[in-house]
């Protein structure tokens, strides 16, 4: 296990609890305890009245059918995401709902009602069919966060098209990669985003991504104009508002799909080099977003609901499109950082839109904390009732610093443990009926089951460690990962017969509450992004330079953990800050900014076990400045005695 163990010694002093509001309670829409019970008594049957909440072409014949690791849920119901998102709304009472709020960076707005977003979303949809696409077909998205982005998710779902979004800060080498595994032969993208001002150039970034790819055709949003001075290729490129234009303004009929037909991949980081398409399918993935929506988030009709990630998430997929959408809330979209211009921008857009429910990751509260609470004083947040975070284990201070200066003691805060692989939020408080404790994500929602386990799979009394896992599948679970079963099998299926496992670890406290641990694989997490120390190390010995690289996360204030490289050079190579600066630049080129090394320290040689395995834990503790423990089986100790030296002299 490699998790940070003074994370542990501090939780064990963290007992303050924090009952639900009674106000709160009052008015949840889950405020029977027994809901957990009933769940756990028969989960089938719960996710099967849960599902009476989705619009179905055709019911289902059976809930589950599961051939583990492979899970078949309501199965032969037939549906569409899209029409569950959308058109069942405008034919009802949500008709002139707003669905979108959606803020620019540079401070221009849109407001979309559910009948307006339909109507661009069935525009698109006619665009997309006359550019060839078909069921099935993979669509590759590579936008900012511009209202085109979840209309073309939901476009791409009403044909049946699979979409695969590659976030706009990846770079053109990760994004070929991602269009390649996939095999689309369409690429969505944007002529740039903004970014603090600046300009993020997608289109540039595209050009090249699509070199000695599958894709013939690309469709260009227009974001920023001239400035942008994109190049367009005729034949191949498109833009958006062109075809738009031609597209029939007459209704798009919904694709009937399958309960189990694929809605969309999304690539995260593994453990080796090459990141995995994660396959989620159409029923189950909706209902893990739109039961948790109402459960965990207590959506009411009159909410204004904002969710502060980025689409190209699946934080943003579950929770900017298609769970608040499916449940038909009205939610904010925001395209910009938290500090442009200024760094109140995020209590100013609370303010403005009377935002209810809030949800946002610990490292923003970590840096809203170092900014001070000057930011939010000067903004009134009164209409805040729910807070919620996700992507890192949050630490007690965090927790009671949003507890205090965002929710002014009167919110309850919802931490969602969840992944991309899971679909939606697995352990959180149901905030009407749990009690918190600051730093837990507490106990699994109704449906879901997961333990602790030791190294034989057996769980461990509560007061102990260990492995996290799930212990029965659920609707939103990935079916498999997409052109690699057998890597789907291997990853998540192998280390513990019949169980799920995340490869986080755990602590089980005294009430059965759970504290994440982080990651006890080699994936780092900085600022909520998973990020796979083969990926980086790949990157980094991809340069000429470079002779070998060992990454590793060390604990930073504000990111949760931040990347250390450790670099021996080839024969003759000179070692410089000046090559340091080219090694960092070399990673954003190969994946993308959120990959940029921290630090990167030279060594004449990394510490290897004798059978020659790097000693990660070993670079984790002197780049911590740990206290080391045993080096015995290290090859050559005085290897470590140099690098320590080196560290403290980097200082
Ligand atoms: C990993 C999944 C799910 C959306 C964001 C990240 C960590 C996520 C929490 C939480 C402690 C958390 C885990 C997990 N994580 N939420 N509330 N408390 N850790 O999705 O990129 O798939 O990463 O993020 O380590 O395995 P992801």
């Amino acid at each position: 296990m490699t998790p940070d163990p003074n994370r542990l010694d501090n939780l064990l002093v963290e007992n303050r609890k924090f009952a639900p509001p009674e106000k709160f309670r009052a008015q949840a829409n889950f405020n029977d305890e027994s809901i957990y019970e009933t769940a756990a008594k028969d989960p089938e049957g719960y996710w099967a009245k849960q599902a009476e909440n989705l619009t179905w072409f055709q019911p289902w014949n059976k809930v589950l059918e599961w051939d583990a690791p492979h899970a078949k849920w309501f199965v032969n119901g037939k549906l569409n995401v899209t029409y569950n998102c959308v058109d069942r709304h405008r034919e009802g009472p949500r008709k002139n709902k707003v669905a979108i709020l959606w803020e620019g960076e540079p401070g221009d707005t849109k407001v979309y009602t559910y009948d307006m977003l339909g109507r661009e979303v069935d525009k698109a949809a006619h665009m997309l069919k006359s550019l060839g696409v078909k069921k099935g077909d993979r669509v590759t998205i590579y936008l900012p966060m511009i209202p085109e982005l979840p209309i073309a998710l939901l476009a791409c779902a009403k044909i049946g098209a699979i979409h695969s979004v590659v976030f706009a800060g990846f770079s053109s080498k990760a994004l070929h990669e991602r269009i390649s595994d996939a095999d689309s032969e369409l690429l969505i993208t944007a002529d740039a985003g903004w970014r603090r001002g600046g300009l993020i150039p997608l289109k540039a970034n595209a050009d090249e991504a699509v070199v000695d790819s599958p894709v013939k055709k690309v469709l260009v949003v227009e974001r920023v104009g001239e400035k942008a001075g994109v190049e367009m290729t005729q034949g191949r490129d498109v833009y958006w508002h062109d075809l738009m234009k031609q597209a029939p303004s007459t209704p798009f009929p919904a694709e009937e799909m399958d309960s189990e037909d694929v809605l969309f991949l999304l690539y995260t980081s593994g453990t080796t080099g090459k990141p995995k398409g994660i396959v989620h399918t159409s029923a189950g993935y909706l209902l893990g977003a739109n039961t948790s929506m109402r459960s965990v988030f207590d959506l009411k009709d009159e909410d204004v609901y904002w969710c502060t990630a980025d689409i190209g998430w699946v934080t943003g997929h579950t929770y900017i499109v298609y769970g608040p959408l499916s449940a038909g809330a009205t939610a904010v979209m925001y395209e910009g950082s938290p500090d442009y211009p200024t760094r109140d921008r995020f209590w100013e857009i609370v303010e403005k839109y009377g935002v209810t429910i809030f949800y946002t990751a610990p490292t923003s509260i970590r840096t809203f904390m170092k900014w001070g609470t000057q930011y939010p004083q000067s903004h009134n947040l009164d209409s805040l009732r729910l807070l919620g975070t996700v992507g890192e284990p949050i630490n007690p201070e965090a927790w009671m610093w949003y507890h205090e200066h965002i929710g002014h003691g009167n919110c309850p805060i919802v931490d969602t443990w969840w992944q991309t692989e899971t679909g939606s939020a697995m352990i959180a408080p149901l905030p009407g009926l749990t009690t918190t404790k600051p730093g837990s994500a507490t106990r699994p929602v109704p449906g879901i089951s997961v333990a602790v386990v030791d190294e034989e799979g057996k769980p461990v009394e509560p007061g102990n460690g260990g492995y996290l896992v799930v212990t029965k599948p659920w609707p939103s679970m990935l079916r498999t990962v997409w052109g690699d079963d057998e890597r789907f099998k291997k990853t998540y299926w192998s280390q513990f017969k019949g169980y799920y496992t995340p490869g986080d670890g755990a602590h089980l406290d005294e009430d059965s509450y759970v504290w994440i641990l982080g990651r006890i694989d080699d994936v780092i997490n900085v600022s909520g992004h998973r990020i796979g120390t083969m990926e980086v190390e790949s990157a980094l010995v991809d340069h000429p330079s470079v002779a070998e690289a060992a990454v590793i996360g060390r604990s930073h204030e504000i990111k949760g953990q931040a990347i250390t490289a450790f670099v021996t050079v080839k024969e003759g190579v000179e070692t410089s800050s000046d090559l340091v600066d080219q090694l960092k630049k070399h990673v954003v080129e190969k994946i993308g900014a959120i990959a940029r090394p921290e630090e990167i320290l030279f060594a004449a040689e990394l510490p290897k076990t004798r059978s020659a395995k790097i000693m990660r834990r070993l670079l984790r503790d002197i780049a911590e400045g740990r206290v080391l423990g045993d080096t015995t089986t290290l090859a050559d100790p005085s290897v470590v005695e140099s690098l320590k030296q080196q560290y403290k002299d980097s200082e």
